[in-house]
């Protein structure tokens, strides 16, 4: 069966090779830490990723979806970048960024839920549900290893994302079931 959704494919493609981005710049991060305790948990959100990826492709070739070569070289390259400058940028801004990035993947995998569900496709919800909640819950890991810091309602003015300001409209806490969560992210589907 093949997937008549361009946007959808195009997504799928991307969130494959964003995911290994995501993951070796977690690499740099956990190394770059001191905190025996943050090194761990930065190492679990590494691992999800990985898992995430894993998740993608099984989904990718159950419609004969190629990967994408272009996006597999270029987020190769911009994870091992972010890698990299974790060594050098210091503690607060790869908590910081990581976080506004997790906030925004949040909603990636709600709205591909929406568009499989346009098709008539309901056999992935819980996998994409799975993975929406798990970028949820990396994005309140950093944010609150953030919240008392002194530069955070800095860059939250000038970044968008902090203490009080989300990419996303779910509260962990008060978390939807998988049916409900068809609700969340609405407004970021395109
Ligand atoms: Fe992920
Ligand atoms: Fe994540």
């Amino acid at each position: 069966m093949t997937l008549d959704h361009p946007q959808l494919v195009k997504s799928l493609r991307l969130a494959y090779s964003a995911e290994k981005a995501a993951a070796f710049a977690y690499i740099g991060h956990a190394g770059s830490v001191k905190s025996q305790e943050e090194k761990a948990a930065i190492k679990q959100i590494e691992d999800d990723e990985w898992g995430h990826r894993e998740t993608v492709l099984t989904i990718l070739e159950q419609y004969d979806i190629p990967i994408s070569r272009y996006y597999e070289v270029k987020y190769h390259v911009i994870g091992k970048i972010i890698s990299i400058s974790c060594y050098v940028i210091g503690w607060f801004m790869p908590y910081y960024f990581a976080g506004r990035l997790e906030s925004g993947n949040v909603c990636e995998y709600f709205v591909m839920m929406h568009y499989f569900n346009d098709l008539g496709i309901t056999e992935h919800d819980a996998a994409l549900y799975e993975m929406g909640m798990k970028e949820k819950e990396h994005e309140i890991y950093f944010q609150k290893s953030l919240e008392t810091n002194r530069l955070l309602p800095l860059f939250e003015k000038i970044f968008g994302w902090g203490k009080e300001s989300s990419y996303n409209d779910i509260d962990l806490e008060n978390r939807y079931s998988l049916e409900a969560s068809k609700a969340y992210c609405r407004k970021e589907k395109r």
